[in-house]
């Protein structure tokens, strides 16, 4: 069966006090079982979140790294300095990575080397934009997202990978895509995988989808036979809702 996970990917939110508010009433939820549950808090509150849920079955995540191993970055951390801290999971090629910070298929694939070299686990984020999907471009273009990204690595390192779709028009705006049009993509996301590896690894990998999940979306969302859970933005910065949606897999 597929790891089903709920992750949390706090962006630039959050400070240590906030950070710590969210921490203490996490720790008071009952957790669901068989839920894999995830936040990403940014790098300043890594190493202290990490301390906190030690006793707790949480996984932290990095929200990005950089591709070297060390040297003349200013400003950027390395997958060894994550490890340090206790962190294993990063989440690469974001949208706002991509399209802000200028990351490309090629610094990416080479950022998703460098994690497994390191035996992290990465949430590789694709995901068009609204241009791609009038122009019915949208499947190309996941294609040419996880060819480039993704489609370089051995079959052993995919059992490091998860994979997060995210329609760019989702994030952030409050329009979701329906149900239906995420099962459509992440259909199609394994079954590009299947052509290139096979299905067994194909059937393994879990899809997430991220953009707008939200407490009354999530369920009819992850009811979907091929969603094994989402990316959570806003929703994510609030313990009841970001509960909430990780207790929407219950039946
Ligand atoms: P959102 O963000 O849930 O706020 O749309 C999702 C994401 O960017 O991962």
């Amino acid at each position: 069966m597929r790891q089903k996970i709920v992750a949390g990917n706090w962006k630039m939110n959050n400070d240590m006090a906030e950070t710590e508010m969210f921490l203490v009433g996490l720790k008071k939820q009952v957790l669901p079982e068989g839920v894999t549950i995830m936040i990403a808090p940014a790098f300043t509150n890594l190493n202290h979140t990490f301390q906190s849920v030690r006793e707790h079955p949480v996984t932290v995540v990095a929200q990005n790294m950089h591709q070297s191993e060390n040297g003349a970055f200013t400003g950027e951390v390395s997958a060894g300095m994550l490890k340090s801290v206790g962190v294993k999971t990063v989440i690469l090629g974001h949208s706002e990575r991509r399209s802000l910070f200028k990351e490309d298929n090629d610094v990416l694939a080479e950022k998703v080397n460098t994690a497994l070299a390191h035996d992290m686990e990465v949430i590789f984020c694709i995901g068009e934009e609204l241009s791609h999907r009038e122009t019915d471009d949208h499947f190309t273009l996941i294609e040419e997202q996880l060819e480039e990204g993704l489609f370089h690595l051995s079959e052993v390192s995919w059992k490091n990978i998860i994979i997060a779709y995210e329609p760019v028009w989702a994030i952030g705006t409050g329009e979701t895509a329906t149900p239906d049009q995420a099962q459509e993509m992440h259909a199609f996301i394994r079954k590009t995988i299947a052509e290139k590896y096979s299905n067994s690894i194909a059937n393994k990998v879990s899809i997430l989808y991220g953009g707008s999940v939200k407490p009354k979306n999530a369920k009819e969302i992850f009811a979907q036979k091929d969603v094994d859970g989402g990316l959570v933005g806003g929703a994510s910065l609030d313990v009841e809702s970001f509960m909430a949606i990780a207790n929407a897999f219950k039946k």
